[in-house]
């Protein structure tokens, strides 16, 4: 069974260095910074809030790594087990538990012993295990499965989502008792856009981090590359301007990133949305001409048909593969997700687990 996000033997090495290198410089995120310093000696349960990409599982890890907890840091996705599996991966099972258990295994929370549990997407836990994780959380002991015998559990819960989670207790899709327990103490990140003043500090930081992973001298950042940072959008987050500032590495020349060489996604830029776009005999090619067409026949939805079309295909394409469709669309494996879910592709055709270790 493959492990998601899973890092109970990081080291702490490995977190001191990820300390140091955080970047929250507009005030925005210096206020965030300082909240979530107040928060995490307390071992106070802690929801993350942000949109994909905007530092929540960074942020977790600094909570564990200033609440002064011996334990472990454990990181698991909550959306990205099936739900027959999700039980037997937090709370462990005894063998013969269920067809194909072979031998005890500790879940996730008696892996986080002593330290903190990370429950990443915790509102795509299906609603059967909200109610066991409620319980668990209100006794402090878990039961592996095909157990009767309760183990006392010491763990810090730190969990984070990207949907408005009152907004899925009002539609029915999260517990409200859940979510009380949850929402002690709610650290909200702002999106990029948001605090301006962090753009051009990260970008510094990835330029370095990234100058040191391909041995590269020097690099500078050209004076209209940087003004094409502050004005993009960043729909992507911190996450996207890491990608873009890498893939900048990887083509500039003699050590400075100029404009062309910023993947800028023009078409989500508010700054390019505002300029004309080129008139319709001018764009040729397969693509156009097959949307051409479509349009023709006045499809009564076709936004949602050209999306669910590229989505479906890429996802047979990649066998399934979550990752693999996210990189072969160039969107992250959140946005697939999302899509996915909407397409009603997430069971049955879905293979359920993927390595997300190359991710950290
Ligand atoms: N304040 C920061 N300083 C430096 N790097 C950061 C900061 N915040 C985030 N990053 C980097 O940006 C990337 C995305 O961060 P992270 O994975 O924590 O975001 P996320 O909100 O969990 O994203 P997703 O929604 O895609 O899971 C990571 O490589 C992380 O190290
Ligand atoms: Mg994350």
């Amino acid at each position: 069974m493959d492990k998601i996000l899973t890092l109970p033997d990081t080291g702490a090495h490995v977190l001191s260095i990820r300390a140091k290198a955080q970047v929250f410089h507009d005030p925005a995120s210096v206020e965030v910074l300082e909240t979530v310093e107040l928060v995490a000696p307390s071992g106070a349960t802690v929801l993350i809030v942000g949109d994909t990409g905007t530092g929540k599982e960074l942020l977790a890890r600094h909570i564990h790594e200033k609440s002064g907890r011996g334990g472990p840091f454990v990181a698991v996705n909550c959306g990205a087990f099936s739900e027959n599996l999700i039980e037997a991966e937090l709370f462990g099972h005894e063998p013969g538990a269920f067809t194909g258990a072979q031998g005890a295994r500790a879940g996730w929370f008696e892996a986080a012993q002593h330290g903190t549990l990370f429950l990443d997407e915790i509102g795509d836990l299906p609603l059967a295990m909200q109610v066991k994780l409620l319980r668990v959380i209100q006794e402090r002991q878990v039961v592996r499965l095909g157990s009767r015998r309760p183990l006392d559990i010491d763990v810090r819960l730190v969990t984070a989502t990207n949907i408005d989670l009152a907004r899925a207790v009002a539609a029915g899709n999260f517990r409200r008792d859940l979510y009380y327990r949850l929402n002690v103490a709610v650290v909200h990140l702002p999106l990029l856009r948001e605090r301006p003043d962090d753009i051009l500090p990260l970008a510094r930081h990835f330029m370095e981090m990234y100058r040191i992973r391909l041995r590269l001298d020097k690099v500078d950042i050209s004076p209209q590359a940087r003004q094409a940072l502050l004005d993009y959008e960043w729909p992507g987050n911190i996450r996207e301007l890491e990608n873009v500032i890498h893939y900048a590495l990887i083509v500039s020349r003699n050590g400075l990133i100029q404009s062309g060489d910023l993947r800028l996604h023009k078409s989500v830029s508010g700054v390019h949305d505002r300029s004309a776009p080129p008139p319709e005999q001018e764009i040729s090619g397969i693509l156009p001409a097959a949307i051409r067409s479509l349009l023709d026949t006045g499809h009564p939805a076709i936004y949602e048909h050209v999306e669910e079309t590229l989505v479906r295909q890429a996802f047979a394409r990649c066998n399934g593969n979550q990752v693999k469709t996210a990189s072969l669309l160039g969107v992250s494996r959140n946005v697939v997700r999302a899509l996915l879910k909407r397409f009603g592709l997430l069971n049955g055709a879905a293979r359920p687990v993927e390595s997300e270790l190359s991710k950290i």
